[in-house]
């Protein structure tokens, strides 16, 4: 397809010297449910799938490097190192499946041709008389590993990195399509939103293609091998390298699966790019860049006509069209594409924003191509209105108004509910960091689901869509490098395409601390490479690589828009805590040296902090410095692997918030943080990798708020008045020992008492962010603080030492879901006393039975190092919570009520209930 075109086209908007003018983008073009129905099915349902335990087939893309030596546990931000190249000697498909990545190379001499014939004939997954009835029966989308159990001791098949989890392997998904006589002439596409990885996919018993890279998405052409009928057999493999990644990659189709049937003659994939190259309060200029297609085998004559709709919160389309693009009558060719370019101007535009005080208002285009009178195809392209500017001294501007950011990086796993893309948890996740104040996400470090990005637009959070962890260099013996060669290109053109008419995505990231940060002109050549083709596939956003390492004066650091740096700003190593620690990087903040370097250029933190803590864990004695690394003892707990929650501790090569703020205040130019990270997320538990969840989050995996949640509350939502203490008041064996009390507040200033008796008034110093009781001696009572602002009462609050655990109390996030098989109701289970206090040591054994239109998906307590299975109907509460994640069966309606129960405490139960839509 020529979408080098539409390449050419968006080369011509022009770049504003030093400092970026973006302008409005549109949602995503074909990802949403706003798509024709008829066109675009989900394809979700009723599957087969089978892992294989031992000795899968030899049906391999391609070869890998044998294991040498495994290093579950490195530091992360260790040098990456040199790949290690070998040659097949058998045969391999990467050349059948390459051919699917020809839309995305631009040069026509480097477009794959398929070799002759079919090379997997007699395999029998593939044939359709093959019997799989005896497969499990599994809906998309799946992860085959979340629900199993983990790998325990030392040696682990998987280890803590991975998340402990069987995610590695190779399995087989099967399911029959039946095709009609109506569809006859139509042109129909499998496309597939993420398969965790190397999927393939057969037809009929032909390979007709895949994409090794399980986070991108991808579209295959099966109208060749197409029957009328319902015998037409689809059989896609997944192979999942063990050693691929640092984190929990899920394994298996993980987001949805579509058949989209069109007319010969339609939009091409992801065919749609509108920008806004002049925005303002009373008119805005929107461009609209259509790429059609001809698969008909004549040639036709198409009248193209695009609407505008206000879109609602829900994506639905409000009233009568606003505004028509100019209508065009073309004359297509068969085989050939055509690129409509027009535009408009569209009077008192509703601008998209940042939540909270700005609303992000979302527009349509509906595009319609009409042959011999009649509609042939119809795409839907949502898209929002503004305007970004990235100044480099005063940092972002939304709509001409300042936005700090104030983000986060998150994984792309949901908890529990592993890596299987589902809508409704991932809102929830979202509103978490709402609440925290977040208006910022770094997609760490690969692209999400595309309804992810839908949440993103429809909630008005700041996004950047980042791709690859890895380049050339290796960081796991199995992860992108080995592919980087065929893949690189295709992979950053289909995400650049996917993603480019969201308006939350402000900024694209095309690497994260690369190993070629360290291979000097060799790996800035790479990092130009990849900048260019981001910028021909969207020349309105900035690019950039997250640097850990490279300074200002690399050749690495000339090559980015604007320089998104990881933990260098507030400095690695440098504080009087960390000067024992040995190895690794080491400088002082380099904020200054890049700021002198590209004086035109914007400043982000990409990763902030790495601060590490348990949930309600407390540590002793308590470090005396605002920011140190853990280590045993020092904030950590070998035995039960857990990390002091007084939230001063933190990676090697981390920073404690304060620390972060107290350097980002000191540099004010530069334009905010993505803190590492906002919610925990499956694998990568440092310090204990015996665990098999991360201690980075400011909230844990089940949802629950750490301490630390209050210190981003506090600085990011100064007006909410807030003070909160921490430890929790339960030390009965710490009778008279001195247990420091902290307390986190968007006040200046606050007393604290102990059982009324002052302990003194404290207020916050400059570059100070908690106020310390370092010296309180513990006695059994009421911990009271009175926070003040501006010398004015500002808020107060208590914690009380709690009777005995006696009681369950269980709360749903929402208490009437859907009846669609996807939407879930969490809920949180308390162990509390009497008087209605949570029991913050409470570690009962919880079980759970559930009755009537509902089951339970997964169950939780945020431990990092709890390895009881997410699918066990059985939780140990953890610190006085647990999570139970519910889910109504598909069509059901009517009463769920679950039962909670725990020897020594009162049984309880909620309702809830599920309806149609
Ligand atoms: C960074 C890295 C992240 C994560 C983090 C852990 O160096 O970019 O992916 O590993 O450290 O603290």
């Amino acid at each position: 397809m020529q979408q080098d075109l539409l390449t050419n086209l968006l080369l011509k908007i022009k770049r504003i010297a030093f400092l970026w003018v973006i302008v409005s983008l549109n949602v995503q073009a074909q990802n949403t449910s706003i798509k024709n129905k008829n066109e675009r099915v989900k394809l979700n349902e009723g599957w087969r799938f089978m892992r294989y335990q031992a000795d899968p087939d030899k049906l391999i893309y391609d070869v890998r490097p044998a294991i040498q030596e495994v290093n579950d546990s490195k530091v992360a931000d260790s040098k990456p190192d040199e790949a290690i190249k070998i040659e097949a000697k058998e045969q391999v498909l990467k050349a059948w499946i390459l051919p699917t990545a020809n839309d995305f190379i631009k040069d026509p001499s480097k477009k794959h041709v398929p070799p002759a014939g079919n090379p997997t004939t007699d395999f029998p997954f593939i044939k359709s008389n093959f019997s799989d009835n005896n497969w499990e029966k599994v809906n998309l989308p799946h992860d085959w590993a979340i629900n199993q159990a983990f790998y325990e001791g030392d040696k682990p098949e998987v280890g803590g990195g991975m998340g402990r989890l069987p995610s590695q392997g190779v399995a087989w998904y099967r399911k029959k399509i039946s095709i009609n006589q109506a569809d006859k002439s139509k042109i129909i596409y499998l496309d597939i939103d993420g398969a965790m990885s190397y999927s393939m996919v057969w037809l009929n018993g032909h390979l007709i293609g895949g994409w090794p890279y399980g986070y991108n998405s991808y579209r295959l052409d099966l109208t060749p091998y197409l029957k009328i009928g319902n015998n037409n057999q689809l059989a896609i493999r997944i192979d999942n390298p063990n050693h691929s990644a640092r984190w929990y990659p899920g394994g298996g189709i993980y987001r949805n699966v579509w058949l989209t049937k069109v007319a010969p003659v339609h939009v091409a994939q992801w065919g749609t790019f509108i920008t806004t190259p002049e925005v303002s309060e009373s008119e805005a200029i929107v461009n609209l860049a259509v790429q059609i297609v001809n698969r008909a085998s004549v040639n036709k004559k198409v009248t193209i006509k695009t609407e505008i709709y206000a879109l609602d919160s829900l994506l639905k389309p409000i009233g009568k069209a606003l505004a028509n693009f100019p209508s065009e009558i073309i004359s297509i060719k068969t085989g050939e594409n055509y690129l409509q370019e027009t535009t408009l101007k569209l009077k008192n535009p509703k601008l998209w924003g940042v939540y909270p005080n700005q609303k992000p208002h979302l527009y349509l285009a509906r595009t319609r191509l009409f042959s011999e009178g009649k509609i042939v195809n119809e795409y839907d392209t949502p898209f929002g209105i503004r305007k970004i500017e990235f100044h480099p001294t005063q940092g972002l501007m939304v709509n001409g108004k300042k936005i700090r950011i104030q983000g986060v990086n998150q994984h792309h796993d949901l908890g529990a509910l592993g890596a299987a893309f589902n809508v409704r948890a991932a809102e929830r996740q979202l509103e978490v960091l709402r609440e925290l104040g977040c208006n910022a996400i770094r997609m760490a470090h690969n692209p999400p689901a595309p309804e992810l990005l839908d949440l993103t637009d429809r909630m008005g959070f700041l996004v950047i869509d980042e791709i690859f962890d890895s380049w050339e260099r290796k960081k796991t013996p199995h992860d992108f490098h080995l592919i980087f060669p065929d893949w690189h290109e295709p992979d950053t053109r289909s995400f650049i395409r996917r993603d480019r008419n969201h308006p939350s995505i402000i900024a694209w990231s095309f690497g994260n601390e690369v190993g070629e940060q360290y291979t000097d002109v060799e790996g800035a050549k790479i990092a130009k490479k990849l900048h260019d083709i981001v910028h021909e596939e969207d020349p309105t956003r900035p690019a950039s690589a997250s640097q850990n390492f490279a300074k200002a004066d690399m050749p690495f650091s000339k090559e980015m828009d604007f320089m998104s740096l990881n933990y260098q700003g507030e400095g690695i190593r440098d504080a009087s805590a960390y000067q024992h620690l040995k190895g690794g990087i080491r400088t002082s903040p380099s904020y200054p040296a890049f700021q002198k370097a590209f004086p035109d250029k914007i400043i982000i933190s990409s990763e902030t902090a790495s601060a590490l803590s348990t949930r309600g864990s407390y540590i002793f004695p308590v470090a005396s410095e605002n920011s140190a690394p853990v280590s045993d003892g020092v904030g950590g707990n070998p035995v039960t692997k857990e990390v002091s929650a007084y939230e001063l501790y933190t990676a090697q090569f981390g920073s404690s918030p304060d620390k972060v703020f107290a350097t980002q205040d000191r540099h004010p130019y530069v334009a905010g943080e993505f803190v590492w990270t906002g919610w925990d997320y499956i694998g990568e538990p440092t310090p204990y990798y015996s665990a098999r969840s991360s201690y980075s989050g400011i909230i844990d995996l089940a949802g629950f708020k750490k301490d630390r949640f209050y210190l981003y509350q506090a600085r990011w939502r100064p007006n909410l008045r807030i003070a909160h203490i921490l430890p929790h008041w339960n030390w009965s064996y710490r009778i008279g020992e001195i247990t420091p009390v902290h307390v986190f507040t968007s006040g200046d200033e606050a007393e604290l008492f102990l059982n009324g008796v002052s302990q003194g008034k404290k207020k916050k110093a400059e570059y100070e962010y908690r106020l310390r009781w370092d010296e309180v001696k513990y006695q059994a009572g009421e911990l009271k603080v009175i926070a003040y602002k501006n010398g004015q009462f500002w808020t107060e609050e208590i914690v009380k030492t709690t009777e005995k655990a006696s009681k369950i109390q269980a709360s749903a996030d929402r208490s009437i879901i859907k009846a669609d098989g996807e939407d879930l109701a969490f809920i949180t289970v308390k162990i509390t006393d009497k008087n209605d206090l949570t029991v913050p040591d409470a570690n009962h054994k919880l079980s759970f039975s559930i009755e009537g239109a509902g089951e339970i998906v997964a169950t939780d307590n945020g431990n990092p190092a709890d390895l009881m299975s997410f699918a066990s109907h059985q939780r140990q509460a953890f610190k006085g919570l647990a999570l139970v994640i519910v889910r109504a069966k598909k069509g059901q309606t009517g009463k769920i009520k679950l039962y909670i129960k725990a020897e020594g405490l009162t049984t309880t139960s909620i309702d809830l209930s599920s309806k149609i839509q």
